[in-house]
């Protein structure tokens, strides 16, 4: 069945665990999600960002989110829009089935610039205000996603931010997230400690200087009671990165949050994990592994089935490491 954030995450914090969202665009990270949520007994967060539904198409979305729902009755699934950037966004994906936003107001909506706190308040709590009066919970964001080494936001940073960020842009405030939250009323808050989007997040094996857990930690102990987000923690894994080069690829070496660093954070608060990036290298992988080690072939099932696995493989995993198992 279709549950929102709320209920989920209320869950995970009575019982202590984290729940990762995976981005979905398609069927085939849909069921490997799912395949692999069923063999551990885990709810999920399936959440697609704007991409995604101008590539899949919302009608598409939402009978595919409802068909997974059907096919795995006892895998409670929250469907949540990824960086929302303005109102309409938002509420057009609760009209379209999603049982979760996040408006992310970090930065403004062409999603490039920062934002002034008191812009990202606004938009916040009126979507907060809109969303909870039809049932949907709401993800906020204080604080800009990006590099504390180079001050940049992600290379793949889907909001291709400009510009040099400060570490005051780039490290939520834990005193102005308190206020924040009381003021949005948002269900979850998405907090800045150094990570960024896509594959290249750190130039090294990340210490506290570069990710910054100790932010976590002093907002939770700021605000206990507030459901904590932490977006680009991808593992970047070695064994992927290997497996795309050993077949052609051309990554640079690169490195990601460490699970066990998602593992310290789920105990300071940390309820929602984004993972996005490890899914794509991990049906890449595969892809690749395919045609180099099978030229001939032309079967797009040839290639599709063994990236679900390795996708499965990696979602399990997540699911196990961050206490969700067992949960659904
Ligand atoms: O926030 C970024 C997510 O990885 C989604 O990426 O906008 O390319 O779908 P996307
Ligand atoms: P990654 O790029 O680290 O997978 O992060 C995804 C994300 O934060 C989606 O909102
Ligand atoms: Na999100
Ligand atoms: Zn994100």
């Amino acid at each position: 069945a279709l549950i929102t954030l709320r209920q989920l995450l209320d869950h995970a914090a009575e019982h202590g665990y984290g729940v990762p969202a995976f981005n979905i665009n398609n069927m085939e990270q849909g069921l490997a999600i799912m395949n692999a949520a069923r063999a551990v007994e885990a709810p999920v967060i399936l959440q697609a960002s704007r991409g995604a539904r101008s590539y899949a198409g919302d009608i598409m979305l939402r009978h595919m989110v409802q068909a997974l729902s059907e096919m795995y009755p006892d895998i409670p699934i929250c469907l949540h829009q990824d960086h929302g950037n303005n109102e309409a966004t938002c509420l057009t994906a609760i009209r379209h089935g999603f049982t979760s936003v996040m408006m992310d107001g970090s930065l403004e909506a062409d999603m490039k610039t920062p934002a002034s706190y008191d812009y990202n308040v606004d938009i916040t709590r009126r979507v907060t205000e809109a969303a909870h009066w039809v049932g949907a919970s709401v993800e906020g964001e204080l604080g800009v996603l990006g590099s504390l080494e180079t001050g940049e936001a992600g290379a793949e940073d889907g909001s291709g931010a400009v510009g040099k960020l400060t570490h005051d842009q780039l490290l939520t405030d834990p005193d102005q997230a308190v206020d924040f939250v009381l003021k949005t009323k948002c269900d979850a808050l998405a907090i800045a400690c150094g990570t960024s989007h896509g594959a290249y997040k750190f130039t090294r094996k990340p210490t506290g200087d570069i990710l910054a857990m100790s932010t976590i930690e002093a907002i939770h102990r700021k605000l206990p009671d507030t459901h904590l987000v932490m977006h680009g923690s991808s593992s970047v894994p070695q064994a992927l990165q290997d497996l795309i080069n050993a077949n052609g690829g051309e990554m640079p070496q690169t490195y990601g949050v460490p699970v066990e660093e998602i593992e310290r954070g789920i105990r300071m608060g940390v309820r929602k994990v984004n993972i996005d990036t490890d899914c794509r290298m991990a049906m890449t992988g595969q892809f690749r592994k395919v045609a180099t080690g099978n030229p001939q072939e032309f079967d797009p099932r040839k290639f599709l089935i063994p990236a679900m696995k390795e996708m499965e493989t990696l979602v399990a995993d997540r699911f196990e490491r961050f206490g969700t198992a067992g949960h659904a």
